[in-house]
């Protein structure tokens, strides 16, 4: 993590934030264009392809933004909610499980879009339905996220959007040291 002659760091790269709000951006458009046609299609299939790239950036980076800051772990995420949830300076242990939930269900609607257009499920509405059913669980779990993100940003007085727009932060001695002064 590179320190910034402000004194913030960099947590979140140019390819984070680019695949954060990209990814935003198509998954709002294909709830809201939800008839299937080619610009949902098209928007599905890119969104895809941000999960699949920022899968690979992570696997050759390191830091908050790398493979191993994205693994979840039981025992990390039980120890960060007995500790009163501290602030983390990349993802908390908790949010890392919705941010997986979100690819994942990305990863899945993109290819029950697929299948639902086969020659082998014509007429057949259960895939349709599980497309449907994703989907609604993906606008769940989106409200849930900026849920998280809002309480957290409360919680820490930390603008945690505005840091994945620049993706700077402060370093975490200094906002340990505020958060004693409140
Ligand atoms: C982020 C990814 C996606 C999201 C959030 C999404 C969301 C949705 C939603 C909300 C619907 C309406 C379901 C309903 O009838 O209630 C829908 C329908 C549909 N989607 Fe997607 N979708 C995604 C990706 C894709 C992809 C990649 C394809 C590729 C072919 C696709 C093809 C379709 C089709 C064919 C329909 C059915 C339209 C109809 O006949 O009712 N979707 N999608
Ligand atoms: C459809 C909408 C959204 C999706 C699918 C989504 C998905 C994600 C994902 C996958 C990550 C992990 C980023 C990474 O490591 O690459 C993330 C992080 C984040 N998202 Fe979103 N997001 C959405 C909307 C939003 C909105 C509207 C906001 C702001 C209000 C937001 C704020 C954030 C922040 C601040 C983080 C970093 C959290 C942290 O500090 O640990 N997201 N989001």
């Amino acid at each position: 993590m590179s320190a910034l002659p402000d004194g913030h760091v960099r947590v979140w790269d140019r390819v984070v934030r680019l695949c954060h709000w990209g990814l935003a951006a198509l998954v709002v458009l294909d709830l809201v264009r939800d008839d299937g046609d080619w610009w949902h299609r098209l928007a599905g299939y890119v969104a895809v392809g941000v999960v699949v790239v920022r899968c690979l950036w992570a696997a050759l980076h390191r830091g908050p933004g790398g493979w191993r800051a994205l693994t979840p772990s039981i025992g990390d995420t039980l120890t960060y909610l007995r500790g009163g949830a501290p602030r983390a300076l990349g993802h908390n242990p908790l949010g890392l499980w919705m941010v997986w939930l979100l690819w994942l269900l990305v990863l899945l609607l993109g290819l029950t879009g697929w299948m639902s257009r086969l020659d082998a499920f014509w007429g057949d509405e259960r895939v349709h339905d599980l497309h449907a059913w994703l989907a609604d669980t993906l606008m769940v779990s989106v409200a849930l996220h900026v849920g998280g993100v809002a309480v957290m940003s409360w919680r820490w007085r930390e603008n945690l959007p505005a840091a994945m727009l620049s993706g700077r932060k402060r370093p975490q001695a200094e906002a340990r040291a505020e958060r004693g002064r409140k």
